[in-house]
C-alpha cells in the first residue's frame, strides 16, 4: 500500500474540431494516506470520473501532478488497480482464472497465483464459485469478481468508479459491507467515486465533496468499525453525517 497525492491537478479537455475547450478539473489538491479510504461525491458532471481516470493514468492531466508513494505517475501502471461500474470479465475463463490473470501477468507461477486468487475469492464469499464461468453468475456476483480481480493484483492504490451502481439496492448493501470488511482486514489505500451519499459515508474515513471541478469540502467520517448496515441505518451519527454531506452536494 502507498499514499496518494494530487497536487494542483487540472484537466482541460480540448475539442480540436470545434476549437473549443472545457475545464473539467481545476487546481484540485488531495492527500490520501497509506491505508486510508476516501470517497469522492458530487453531482453528475462535476469531474469525478475525470479525476479517477487521471489517477489511473488513462487521461493525461493538463496541470499539476499525481504522486503514488511519492513517485509521479505518467500513465497506467500495476501500482493502481481500477474497478468500473461496467467492466468485462473474460467470458472464456473461469472465475478463478479471471482473478489469477493479474498475478499471472506479474509472472507468478500457477500454484501460487491460484492460491492468491482463491484466498481473495474466499474473502469475498465467492470461494464456491471459483470454477464457474462469468455467464453463470448473477450481476452482483460478477461485480464482486471484478472487485476481487482488482484486489488480487495487490495494487498500492485501489480506484473504484461507481462499482456498485448497476446492482439492486439489496445486493448493493451486501457489496458495501463486503468491501468494508475486506478493507478493514487488508487496509488497501482506496479512492471510491460515487454519487450515492449514504454509500460514501458508510464506506469511507473521509468524504470529499466535488463541485464543478473543485473540492467544495472534506468531511471526516469517524464512525466506528466494523461497520454493518443493521446498526448504522438507525445510527444518529450516521444520519447526521449523511445529511451534512447531502446538504453540501445539494449546495454544489
Ligand atoms: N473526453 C471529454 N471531452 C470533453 N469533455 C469531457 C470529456 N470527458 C468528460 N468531459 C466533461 O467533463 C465534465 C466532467 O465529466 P466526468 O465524467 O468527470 O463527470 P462525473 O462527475 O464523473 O459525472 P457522472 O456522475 O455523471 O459520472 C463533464 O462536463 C463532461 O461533459
Ligand atoms: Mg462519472
Amino acid at each position: 500500500m502507498k499514499s496518494l497525492a494530487l497536487e494542483s491537478l487540472s484537466k482541460t479537455y480540448f475539442d480540436p474540431y470545434r476549437g473549443t475547450q472545457f475545464t473539467a478539473i481545476k487546481d484540485v489538491s488531495l492527500n490520501v494516506e497509506e491505508g486510508d479510504f476516501v470517497a469522492v461525491v458530487g453531482p453528475s458532471g462535476c469531474g469525478k470520473s475525470t479525476i479517477l481516470n487521471m489517477i489511473a493514468g488513462f487521461v493525461p492531466a493538463t496541470g499539476g501532478r499525481i504522486l503514488v508513494g511519492g513517485r509521479e505517475v505518467s500513465g497506467p501502471g500495476r501500482d493502481r488497480g481500477v474497478v468500473f461500474q461496467s467492466f468485462a470479465l473474460f467470458p472464456w475463463k473461469t472465475v478463478i482464472e479471471n482473478v489469477a490473470f493479474g498475478p499471472k501477468m506479474r509472472g507468478i507461477g500457477k500454484a501460487e497465483r491460484n492460491r492468491i486468487a482463491q484466498e481473495y475469492l474466499e474473502l469475498a464469499g465467492l470461494g464456491h464459485a471459483a470454477d464457474r464461468y462469468p455467464n453463470e453468475l448473477s450481476g452482483g456476483m460478477q461485480q464482486r469478481v471484478g472487485v476481487v480481480r482488482a484486489l488480487a493484483n495487490e495494487p498500492d492504490v485501489l480506484l473504484m468508479d461507481e462499482p456498485f451502481a448497476s446492482v439492486d439496492a439489496q445486493t448493493r448493501m451486501t457489496l458495501q459491507e463486503e468491501l468494508t470488511r475486506i478493507w478493514e482486514e487488508r487496509r488497501p489505500t482506496v479512492v471510491f467515486i460515487t454519487h450515492d451519499v449514504p454509500e460514501a459515508v458508510f464506506l469511507a474515513n473521509r468524504v470529499v465533496v466535488l463541485t464543478r471541478g473543485n473540492v467544495l469540502a472534506e468531511v471526516d467520517i469517524p464512525l466506528a468499525r466494523p461497520r454493518v448496515w443493521d446498526s448504522l441505518v438507525e445510527d444518529d451519527e450516521f444520519k447526521s453525517l449523511s445529511n451534512q454531506v447531502l446538504q453540501l452536494v445539494r449546495s454544489a
